[in-house]
C-alpha cells in the first residue's frame, strides 16, 4: 500500500504552539509528515534555519511520524523531487484565506498534481503567529502562551541586552 506523505512548509521563525497543533493533527491523518523549513529568507529571519529545525525537532520528538527538513527555492521543486503531492497549511481565520489561496493556486499552476490541504488549529491559537511572538519577546512580555519553554528560552537569549 502506498504511504501517504505530506509536506508542511513554512518559515517557522520560530515554531509556535499553533504550528505544533497543526503538526499533531496532520500526523493523525498522514503516514508521514515532513515539516519543511524555508531557507530562502533566512538572512532576514530571527533564527537560522538550523535553529528553527532544532526547535521543531524538540517540540515534536514524541510524534514518531513527523520528520523535520529544510528547503531552498520553490516548494514545488522540493515536493516534485520527492514525488510528494500533498502540502499542509494551517488556516487560522478568514484573513489567512487570500494569501493561502494565492499560494495554493500558484503552486497548483507550477505543479498540477499538487493538492494543498488546509487544517484548522485549536481555537486557542487562532490569534497566534510567529510575528506576534517575536514582538512580545522583543518587548519583554510573557511567552508561554505562544511557544514551548525551550523556544521561550532561546527568544530570551536573543533579546538579552
Ligand atoms: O510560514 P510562512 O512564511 O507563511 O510560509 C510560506 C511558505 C514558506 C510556505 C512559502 O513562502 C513558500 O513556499 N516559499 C517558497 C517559495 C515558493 O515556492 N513560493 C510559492 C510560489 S509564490
Amino acid at each position: 500500500m502506498t504511504r501517504k506523505i505530506a509536506v508542511y512548509p513554512g518559515s517557522f521563525d520560530p515554531v509556535t504552539h499553533g504550528h505544533i497543533d497543526i503538526m499533531r493533527r496532520a500526523s493523525a491523518i498522514f503516514d508521514e509528515v515532513i515539516v519543511a523549513v524555508l531557507v530562502n529568507r533566512s538572512k532576514t529571519g530571527l533564527f537560522t534555519p538550523q535553529e528553527r529545525q532544532d526547535f521543531i525537532h524538540r517540540s515534536v520528538a514524541d510524534i514518531k511520524n513527523v520528520r523535520v527538513d529544510s528547503f531552498n527555492g520553490l516548494l514545488v521543486d522540493y515536493m516534485r523531487q520527492r514525488e510528494i503531492t500533498t502540502a499542509i497549511r494551517g488556516l487560522r481565520a478568514v484573513s489567512d484565506l487570500e494569501y493561502e489561496f494565492q499560494l495554493a493556486h500558484t503552486n497548483r499552476m507550477l505543479y498540477p498534481e499538487m493538492e494543498t490541504v488546509f487544517l484548522m488549529p485549536s481555537v486557542n491559537y487562532v490569534y497566534l503567529s510567529s510575528t506576534t511572538v517575536r514582538e512580545v519577546a522583543m518587548l519583554g512580555g510573557e511567552l508561554d502562551f505562544g511557544v514551548p519553554a525551550h523556544v521561550e528560552k532561546a527568544l530570551r537569549e536573543k533579546y538579552k541586552k
